[in-house]
């Protein structure tokens, strides 16, 4: 029997973690302090609200991103494929798990390109790590795992705190906004830039929008926290305190987007992290985003069936046309200005 390289073993740990531990930040997205003006006569037919938008030359039906979760090992490729093609069927995007296991061990590539093989239209994106434009990557690699999956376009993650928090993270993170702003110039497909749970600060976005990068997806504080993740993989208990510590850090979801729009008011913007459901969506896209995403719920449906998927979609496209429609919305572009700030 072959051997579990430690990156595949990594991947599996993360799915099973994920779904049998609670690994939540102790912050909030801060969503919950905004409340859309409800409108009793809304003067809008429900059925005639419009959730559809057209990004990097897709058309979506709905402002849905599945955030990149997984690929690498064969149940990881299960729930690449049913989670794509309910995206596919819904008319959400998606963007596959890290693939940097699969451009050391191309056997892997098949767990990640089955999104695109079960979702021809979907608009996908591919992700590796951004620090690994410190330890030997670059266009090239880049360019494979667009190709990999034919990616819309390619998402770099930035992940420090998850990099220091574990054994053997890959924490030199110097000289890196170069490297990212090389990539952008370099490749033919648009470059996307997000965090994984820690949020994007204004510095942070500002030195992003410098680089050239196509959007932001904040991946704000308030939902998965991946110190907690690395806590429950740490094989010692120095780092698992360590891990331990970091469960109330990061910048929340709502204030990330903030930031974000006021360091680079052009840019588009996607926001994840912490989201619960369509309602957290059209909030995200009042406060100015292009895209709402979520994992943790997403991974759930998944794990339990196709069509849970596909339910678990239609769902939040329908909590985002009700939200619109009672807060007077006939397109996702009317939807800024219709919050208010309820809490801190
Ligand atoms: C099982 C799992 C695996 C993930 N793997 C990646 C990854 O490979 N690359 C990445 O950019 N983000 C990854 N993420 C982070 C998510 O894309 C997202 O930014 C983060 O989980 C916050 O969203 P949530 O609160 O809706 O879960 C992963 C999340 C989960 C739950």
């Amino acid at each position: 029997m072959s051997k579990v390289a430690p990156i595949d073993q990594r991947k599996s740990d993360h799915i099973k973690i994920n779904l049998e531990q609670d690994v939540r930040s102790a912050l909030t997205s801060g969503l919950e302090n905004y409340r859309f003006v409800h409108q009793a006569l809304p003067e809008l037919d429900l059925e005639a609200v419009d959730t559809s938008l057209t990004l990097f030359g897709k058309k979506l039906a709905a402002p849905i991103l599945i955030s990149s979760m997984t690929g690498g090992t064969p149940e990881a490729g299960e729930i690449n494929r049913r989670l794509a093609a309910a995206a596919q069927t819904v008319g959400a995007a998606m963007g596959v798990g890290s693939q940097r296991a699969a451009l050391e061990h191309p056997e892997q590539a098949a767990t990640f390109a089955v999104a695109r093989q079960a979702a021809p239209d979907l608009l996908l994106f591919a992700n590796l790590g951004a620090v690994q434009l410190n330890y030997g990557y670059g266009p090239d690699e880049c360019r494979r795992a667009v190709d990999m999956i034919a990616a819309d376009a390619l998402i770099l993650h930035l992940n420090p705190l998850q990099e220091a928090v574990q054994a053997g993270g890959d924490t030199n993170f110097a000289g890196l906004a170069k490297k990212i702003e090389a990539i952008c110039k370099a490749l033919e497909t648009p470059v996307i830039v997000k965090e994984v749970g820690w949020g994007i600060s204004e510095e942070t976005a500002k030195r992003l929008a410098e680089c050239g990068v196509a959007a932001i997806d904040v991946a704000g504080a308030g939902g998965t926290s991946w110190s907690q993740v690395e806590m429950y993989r740490a094989p010692d208990e120095f780092t698992r305190q360590l891990a331990a510590s970091f469960v109330g850090w990061g910048i929340p979801t709502a204030e990330s987007l903030l930031h974000v729009r006021r360091a680079a008011p052009g840019l588009t913007l996607f926001a994840s992290g912490g989201l619960k459901d369509g309602l957290d969506i059209a909030k995200c896209l009042a406060l100015g985003a292009t895209l709402g995403g979520m994992a943790g719920p997403f991974l759930k449906a998944a794990a339990v069936s196709a069509e849970k998927a596909v339910e678990s979609l239609e769902l939040t496209r329908r909590q985002i046309q009700v939200a619109m429609f009672a807060a007077g919305a006939a397109r996702l572009p009317d939807l800024p200005g219709r919050l208010v700030q309820v809490g801190k």
